[in-house]
């Protein structure tokens, strides 16, 4: 009898893993909410498991490639970041890693307007007056807005031609009242123009990009922005210097943020983001921009990331696309199988 295939998927992703087990693979699941700790990776990877299922609170490392030589012939990261994998230690191994691009983008887009939203309306000073019987709620903004786009990897000028058609059209048709306008600039007339700054970049940390985002958001970059700006993270944490962010915050040189993601996760008790005296303009929320229901659990990997991980998963363990990797949709580090 050959050997039943196993998986160890440290965290549970729900029914997308009855896919493997109906295909009698054996999966096991860590069962608590918070990450397991790396000493239990490293254990089940040793112990053979040929798939490994991951979220981005896993340190995918040299030592966990290394405790899989010859065994560990996958890592399916439920997450469209994959910062916490070593590019590195993967291509030396030979271990394909997969991860869920795409199918998180609209719900992950949909939170930053919500936040944006929350912010420019005040929803927690208004919630607050409500609460303590002071009711009387001043308008803030809406949503026509012009918008500022900066991209240092690419440029999709046929995306921005059809935005500004659809912004002509919404104009010219009584939709909008006012006329928008959308553009390419530079990141300093983006950060230094924009009344609302939205962050949509992987985390590239200094020699791993020409353009790293590593703390783009920084002292000097804060002080470029508007006195009424408001920033909105969805992306990493690591990219906003939080300490600088508190600072600006406390002494009213930007007016909001709104942050998905952290520094260091979970937010740590004495992070300066949560002092009191800056609670009314800085929201603070637990890394969920892409909990959609249908987004984070459909199996139809067309949908959802736990069926997009799983069959990144399958992909390899089954050898589709005749066992070539390179052409593996979901699998990210392809230049280590190109022949
Ligand atoms: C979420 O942060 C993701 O990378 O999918």
């Amino acid at each position: 009898m050959s050997k039943r295939i196993r998986v160890f998927a440290t965290c549970d992703i729900g029914d997308a893993l009855n896919i493997l087990r109906n295909k009698g693979y054996d999966v096991e699941v860590y069962p608590r909410p918070e990450a397991p700790p790396k000493s239990l990776i490293v254990e089940k990877v040793k112990s053979g498991v040929d798939g490994l299922i991951t979220t981005l609170r896993d340190p995918i490392d040299a030592e966990v490639f290394a405790a899989g030589a010859g065994t560990l012939k996958v890592v399916a990261q439920f997450a469209v970041g994959f910062d916490n994998i070593s590019r590195a230690a993967a291509n030396k191994y030979k271990v394909p890693f997969t991860n869920t691009a795409d199918v998180l983008t609209e719900a992950t887009a949909e939170f930053a307007f919500f936040m944006m939203g929350a912010l420019a309306r005040k929803l927690w000073p208004a919630e607050h007056l409500t609460r303590e019987n002071r009711w009387g709620i001043k308008k803030c903004a809406g949503f026509d807005m012009n918008i500022l786009s900066f991209d240092p990897a690419y440029e999709n000028r046929d995306y921005i031609k059809a935005i500004q058609e659809m912004m002509d059209l919404s104009f010219q048709r009584g939709i909008s009242r006012e006329k928008t306008s959308i553009r390419y600039t530079t990141l300093h007339e983006a950060l230094s123009g924009a009344d609302f700054i939205s962050l949509h970049v992987p985390l590239l940390r200094e020699g791993e990009s020409t353009t790293p985002t590593y703390h783009l958001i920084n002292e000097t970059t804060l002080r470029t922005m508007k006195p009424t700006a408001m920033i909105i993270n969805t992306s990493r944490g690591p990219v906003i210097d939080e300490a600088a962010l508190a600072r600006a915050l406390r002494e009213n040189r930007i007016a909001g943020a709104a942050l998905d993601v952290y520094e260091q996760e979970p937010l740590p008790a004495d992070s300066p983001l949560r002092d009191p005296a800056i609670a009314d303009r800085c929201r603070l929320l637990p890394h969920f921009a892409s909990a959609a229901r249908i987004t984070r659990l459909s199996p139809d990997p067309n949908k959802g990331m736990a069926g997009r991980c799983v069959q990144g998963l399958l992909d390899v363990l089954e050898g589709n696309y005749g066992g070539d990797v390179t052409k593996m949709a979901y699998v990210v580090n392809k230049e280590a199988f190109k022949k």
